[in-house]
């Protein structure tokens, strides 16, 4: 495949748009005659609504309605209908639908008024008194209620190989320890939101923000009996999503309800606080039990996590089973348990699973390196695998052995003295620390439509979304590449529901998943086109077929010869052709699932500690990675600079704080959840590791969105452990733990 653009730092196309504002985001759809829904939380975690008093907020000149489990309208009575698309096993959330209370800030009230200010003001005087039940909101006081959980879509379950526990017992060196990570929130930069247009004919527009507007489609069609022609669910933009945004949120479905029985347009827009009730990274601990050789080879690798979930579904993740693909070890056993708690249900967070699992595991890592005395980097290429052993397959490619060595000498490990408290400067203990990572290179199906018109503009269309990851961008390059247009020349259409079919914006599978739908519309376009112009009389390219030709600069061209060529415009015209439209679809191979398919990491971090204070600064980072064709190095870059100033906050400042007297999360706004700010973030260099794949998918692109966060966390505790000697196994790791 020639590349014009793929693999160029192409500008993102909407970069414009959002610089000036031109981007319209959920709540920035302004209409007239809108009116605002304003949520009352809940104050407990657990009891019945024994009455709810609107009678104060009614009584405002300006109040329309407030809407509860007493006066809503009847929405679909089945479990299935409020399932989304990626829904854990269970009972979802169904928001007003009785007086129940199954987690602090449950929304039990909508107020709507013809102000924001007012809903607001009307919220405060809605009065509810509940009966309180005794709520269990602490994942250790739970745990001997814990049970595996129900298999979920895409996350195999943890397997047990060999007889780890024995030769744990027998080994010659042994590391055995827990590690404790609390709840995050995403907190991504736009609070969720919706505003509903309510057309003339009675039909909506809902422009939400979610990760997956056909994913909420379906889940409004279904919960309110509407059809597809009654309602479309439109986000071309959004601010941030990291996972918060997979599954459709209770603001929708209010401002949906809204808007229905009122029929108005309505905006439903929440605050931080409001949003606590929204997913989360679930609290997890975990046991690393590592048994080796005093080679460093291991001998049995034992991982054990403990999540919290919530009492009306079984979310789950991945957190165990990396440590089975990353390492070679023949008795391994992996276990994972959740907890049910009076709390909403956690969901996917950037490289959900992975990001928990490979903090511990790297960490437990490092810990057998110093036992070993083995470089950290020299133990892991000890136990390298070019082999997935639990599926017994290859992998479609693996370049992590290049990241450990390409990351090692830009960081310039080499220089690293291993004895902990050996590197200082000035009264500053100075560590450095590394780890790997692992995520899916996952592709699902995903469809596209194009159409080329005579004046040689392209249009691509599908319900994809760009959460801010630049996906719109990728999109464009693909298909500009494709059918050899000026990048000018092309417009990708996303974020709307009535688009061909796209799954959720989640997994890392959208460059894979989209871009080979995308690509796959525009060789059709290319195979009309080259009909066309071989039909031209004494065409040069007579005789020629698809795999003959390459598409450059506005022509058709021989492949062998490109001085025959036939333009663009040409074939569009002997053809007759105004435009040319078709439609593509494009999914995994069989001949894939021959292959383990992943992309890899390694993260080298470099921390300043101050002993004094407990204070530890970020001062380098380097993360190497793999991820098959790189398809704009400057999104993509953008893409792993987040992803680690993430993982700073992993392992530095996140930290969701329950009070478990009350059940209810006190990290409510950004001033009490801390997440790194500019100030924080100092050298991060991002290697693109060469890794070629023609395995993967038709582009060989593995998706970077969750990558970039995984190990980083790991690589920080064993950067502060290699300054401090103190090995701190609970993260954040806060002054407090330090001193
Ligand atoms: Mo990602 S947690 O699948 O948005």
């Amino acid at each position: 495949m020639k590349t014009a653009f793929i693999g160029k730092p192409a500008n993102r196309v909407d970069g414009l748009a959002k610089v000036t504002g031109s981007a319209r985001y959920a709540a920035e759809h302004n209409i007239p005659n809108l009116v605002y829904g304003y949520v009352v939380p809940s104050t407990i975690a657990k009891g019945r609504i024994n009455s709810l008093d609107a009678s104060e907020a009614l009584g405002l000149p300006g109040v329309l309605q407030v809407f509860s489990h007493e006066n809503s309208p009847r929405s679909a009575q089945s479990d299935d209908a409020y399932r989304d698309d990626i829904a854990p096993p269970g009972s979802p959330f169904r928001p007003l639908a009785s007086a129940e209370i199954l987690f602090s800030t449950q929304p039990v009230a909508l107020v709507v008024a013809d102000s924001f200010e007012l809903a607001r003001h009307a919220a405060s005087l809605v009065r509810v008194e509940y009966a309180r039940e005794v709520h269990a909101t602490d994942l250790y006081a739970g745990r001997g209620r814990a049970h595996e959980p129900k298999p979920r879509e895409f996350i195999p379950t943890p397997h047990v190989r060999g007889d780890a526990d024995s030769r744990f017992a027998e080994a010659a060196v042994r590391i055995d320890a827990e590690y404790r990570g609390p709840a995050e929130h995403h907190q991504p930069m736009e609070p969720f939101a919706t505003t509903v247009v309510r057309h003339e004919s009675g039909r909506l527009t809902v422009y939400d923000k979610t990760q997956g507007a056909q994913n909420v489609r379906n889940y409004l069609c279904n919960v309110f009996g509407c059809s597809r022609q009654e309602l479309r669910v439109v986000t071309p933009y959004m601010g941030g999503g990291f996972g918060s945004g997979l599954r459709p949120q209770f603001q929708v479905f209010l401002a949906v309800l809204a808007a229905r029985e009122l029929k108005r347009s309505v905006r439903v827009s929440l605050t931080r606080l409001q949003m606590l009730g929204l997913p989360r990274r679930p609290a997890t601990w975990q046991r690393v039990a590592l048994g080796a050789s005093t080679d460093g080879k291991l001998k049995a690798l034992i991982h054990e996590a403990l999540a919290e979930t919530s009492r009306f579904e079984d979310y789950s993740e991945p957190v165990t089973i990396w440590s089975d693909l990353l390492y070679r070890c023949d008795d391994v056993r992996l276990a994972h348990r959740v907890v049910p708690l009076d709390l909403s249900s956690p969901g996917d967070m950037r490289a959900p699973g992975a990001a928990w699992g490979l903090y511990a595991l790297e960490c437990a890592m490092d810990e057998l390196a110093y036992e070993t005395g083995i470089d950290p980097i020299e133990l892991r290429l000890r136990n390298y695998t070019q082999r997935d052993h639990v599926e017994d397959k290859p992998f479609s490619s693996k370049e992590l052995r290049a990241c450990y060595q390409l990351g090692a000498e830009r960081f310039g490990w080499a220089r690293r003295t291993a004895r902990p408290r050996s590197m200082q400067e000035g009264e500053k203990l100075v560590g450095w620390g590394m780890a790997g990572g692992i995520w899916d290179a996952f592709q699902v199906g995903a469809q596209a439509n194009a159409v080329l018109t005579a004046d040689g503009r392209l249009t691509v269309n599908s319900a994809a979304m760009d959460i801010g990851t630049g996906t719109c961008t990728i999109m464009t390059q693909i298909a500009a590449d494709t059918l050899g247009l000026p990048i000018e020349k092309v417009t990708f259409t996303l974020g709307d529901s009535s688009l061909p079919d796209a799954p959720v914006e989640g997994g890392s599978w959208t460059a894979s998943t989209v871009g080979s739908a995308v690509r796959a519309v525009c060789m059709k376009v290319g195979d009309t086109l080259l009909r066309s112009a071989r039909e031209i009389a004494g065409s040069p390219l007579a005789g020629c077929g698809p795999q003959d030709v390459v598409f450059a600069e506005g022509n058709i061209c021989s492949r062998q010869d490109p001085s025959r060529a036939v333009s663009i415009a040409q074939a569009m015209r002997h053809a007759g052709l105004g435009a040319i439209e078709e439609t593509a679809s494009a999914g995994p191979l069989p001949e894939q699932e021959k292959y383990s398919r992943f992309t890899h990491s390694a993260v080298y971090a470099e921390v300043k500690v101050d002993e004094a204070l407990g204070s530890v600064r970020v001062t380098r980072v380097v993360s190497a990675v793999a991820g098959g064709r790189i398809l704009n190095p400057k999104t993509a870059r953008s893409q792993i600079l987040g992803s680690i100033v993430m993982g700073m906050g992993m392992a530095l400042e996140e930290e969701s704080v329950l009070d478990h007297r009350l059940g209810r999360f006190m990290t409510r706004n950004l001033a009490d959840y801390h997440v790194p700010v500019h100030a924080d973030v100092q050298g991060i260099e991002v290697i693109f590791v060469p890794e070629h794949d023609e395995i993967v998918n038709p582009l060989g692109a593995k998706g970077l969105g969750e990558i970039g966060i995984v190990g980083v966390a790991a690589a920080i505790a064993n950067a502060i452990f290699h300054a401090t000697g103190k090995r701190i196994r609970e993260l954040p790791i806060t002054l407090d733990k330090l001193l």
